[in-house]
């Protein structure tokens, strides 16, 4: 039988992500996995916290923390919030893990003897205070193009001219402020990548159902010229490099992070023997589907660094089949800033709402075809028409006017006619609509055909006027009834992936026996709960979002004019 691999971009240790973070990776990932699952495929989702880096240091710093004890928060942290929106994953790991370090440094000793690594010494800026090296991106001084005070030595934020720590006036470290800067040398190991191009394009050309987000990033940065990489660093944190003279330094996080998603699943298997045979995910397993989902900036590590070096060990490791990219989520036609604090984060969303409000919302707005923009009064649309409207009122009406007619269990007799078979072609349409969308990993697309879905039975129950046939036609009302009831399993079935909290609540009320099957036969699923299921009404499944909701939280995160303020 085939198997799935799934994975989401690994999220950054440092912080809580936010809804744009989650959208574009973590949240697809999972809606597919689930997907997955209920066809009755071999799933196996992993994701982890990518944990090394200057940043992670930093944010330690500031914490007045351990490095290593700030990591392991922060991933508990991020693995709680993880499962508060029921990001279903296998295994949820950590870059740091003694699995991803074994197979980071087996990576590049691969590498090595295949001939793609090789010593370089370059000059460095070393901060004699801090007692370190300093990455570009840590040393700020003013730009010899604009004036502007805070440059960085990678880029001018002001004017956006790349810039070379040596360029800037009046250096400094990030890390402390002190000026005693000197340039050191420094020997690195670099990755020949540039011998693997014509490889990496071979690839490419051949992934014709990719998206075009997607390769065109790809053919751009090998069109740029493939550039040898750096793949160490002097820093103390990260993974080490087993190597005469690099006791002081790590593999760049760039480096390792990717490989971690092979080490996750190491991790995975080492929790229970019975996983024993994790490899065959990963190494010669042509039966398996590897699909990998992230955000636009993510995607040229994922086309050209990580698969050159999978193709460099020269050893059958997995390449990726899918890669299904993402725009950006704004805020108000402003970025989502953490620095700034402006926009919605993980923590305070679940905080205001359950899980599936914003996985509903996130998976009908995905930015696919484009940058898409989250607001508040957007959200309240959605959840007010939508979930509430249209799925969660179908849900109460049919549920609660059925058992005030019949009772709390499924009425038996009658023949369905005419209004019944109109019904299933309708809903046999937009089945396989909605079921090619998913296939297609297209969610927004998929997402508005699962409404359309909903809003047929809205418009079924209407047309059929079971309040008038109750009273009139018994025979005809329990046809009605009967069929209300299996389209509220029917709808609740087929949300599970987009929003698994309230449909599986739904499914476990009305269906607790029923397997959770994908639907292929409509007629057949129509008839699922027969004469006599018992079934319980739940709840209202949706409160709406109130003017004054909206109000409060748009001041609580900016609103409009705070986000345009960042731009
Ligand atoms: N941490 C990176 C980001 O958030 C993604 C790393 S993906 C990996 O952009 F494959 F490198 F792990
Ligand atoms: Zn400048």
């Amino acid at each position: 039988m085939p198997r799935h691999l799934v994975t989401s971009a690994l999220p950054y240790i440092n912080g809580v992500k936010h809804l744009g973070n989650l959208v574009g990776s973590m949240l697809p990932a999972d809606v597919y996995a689930r997907y997955l699952r209920l066809r009755g495929e071999d799933v196996l989702f992993i994701c982890a916290t990518d944990e090394h880096g200057t940043p992670a240091e930093l944010a330690a710093l500031e914490e007045g923390l351990d490095v290593a004890e700030y990591c392991r928060r922060q991933h508990a942290v991020q693995k709680q919030l993880g499962e508060a929106f029921h990001l279903s994953w296998e295994h949820f790991g950590r870059s740091s893990s003694s699995q991803n370090k074994e197979l980071t440094q087996h990576f590049a000793r691969r590498l090595d003897a295949e001939g793609f690594i090789e010593e370089r010494t370059i000059e460095q800026v070393y901060s004699v205070d801090d007692g370190r090296f300093l990455p570009d991106r840590y040393i700020i001084g003013t730009c010899p193009h604009c004036g502007y005070e805070a440059a960085r030595g990678d880029q001018c934020e002001n004017c956006t001219r790349l810039l070379d720590p040596t360029d800037l006036i009046n250096p400094r470290s990030a890390v402390s402020g002190s000026t005693n800067l000197e340039l050191r040398e420094s020997r690195h190991l670099y990755f020949k990548q540039s011998l693997l191009a014509g490889e990496i394009r071979d690839w490419i050309d051949t992934q014709n159902d990719w998206p075009v987000l997607v390769t065109s990033i790809a053919y751009k940065w090998l069109d740029e010229g493939l550039m040898d990489r750096g793949i160490t660093r002097d820093l103390s944190w990260g993974v080490p490099v087993d190597r005469p003279g690099y006791e002081d330094k790590v593999f760049y996080v760039w480096f390792d992070a990717p490989i971690e998603y092979i080490g996750s699943t190491k991790e995975w298997a080492d929790l229970d023997p019975e996983r024993r045979d994790w490899k065959s995910w990963w190494y010669d397993a042509d039966d398996v589907t590897y699909t990998q989902f992230m955000a636009k900036d993510n995607v040229p590590f994922h086309t050209v660094s990580f698969p050159a070096s999978i193709i460099g060990t020269r050893k059958p490791w997995k390449l990726v089949s899918y890669i299904k990219g993402f725009n950006w989520l704004n805020y108000y036609g402003g970025k989502f800033s953490t620095s700034r604090g402006v926009g919605v984060f993980m923590n305070d969303a679940i905080e205001l709402l359950p899980a599936d409000y914003w996985r509903y919302y996130l998976m009908a707005n995905a930015p696919e075809s484009d940058d898409s923009n989250f607001t508040w009064e957007g959200f309240a649309t959605a959840i007010n028409k939508d979930l509430a409207d249209t799925f969660g009122n179908f849900v109460n009406r049919c549920l609660t006017f059925t058992r005030r007619s019949v009772g709390s269990s499924v009425p038996g007799g009658g023949i369905a006619g005419d209004a019944e078979r109109e019904l299933v072609t309708e809903l046999e349409k937009r089945l396989r609509a909605y079921t090619d969308n998913l296939d297609a990993k297209q969610f927004r697309k998929a997402t508005a055909e699962l409404r359309a879905l909903w809003a047929a039975g809205n418009a079924y129950w209407e047309r059929a006027e079971p309040w008038k046939a109750v009273k009139a036609d018994p025979e005809q009302a329990a046809v009605i009834l009967r069929t209300g009831v299996n389209l509220v399993r029917f709808f609740s079935l087929l949300a599970l992936p987009i929003i698994p909290e309230t449909a599986g609540d739904v499914l476990s009320r009305i269906a607790p026996d029923v397997p959770a099957r994908w639907p292929t036969d409509v007629a057949a699923e129509l008839e699922a709960l027969g004469p006599g299921a018992p079934f319980e009404v739940p709840e209202v499944l949706y409160r709406k979002i109130t003017d004054d909701d909206i109000e409060a939280w748009r001041s609580r995160f900016g609103g409009e004019a705070e986000a345009r303020a960042t731009d």
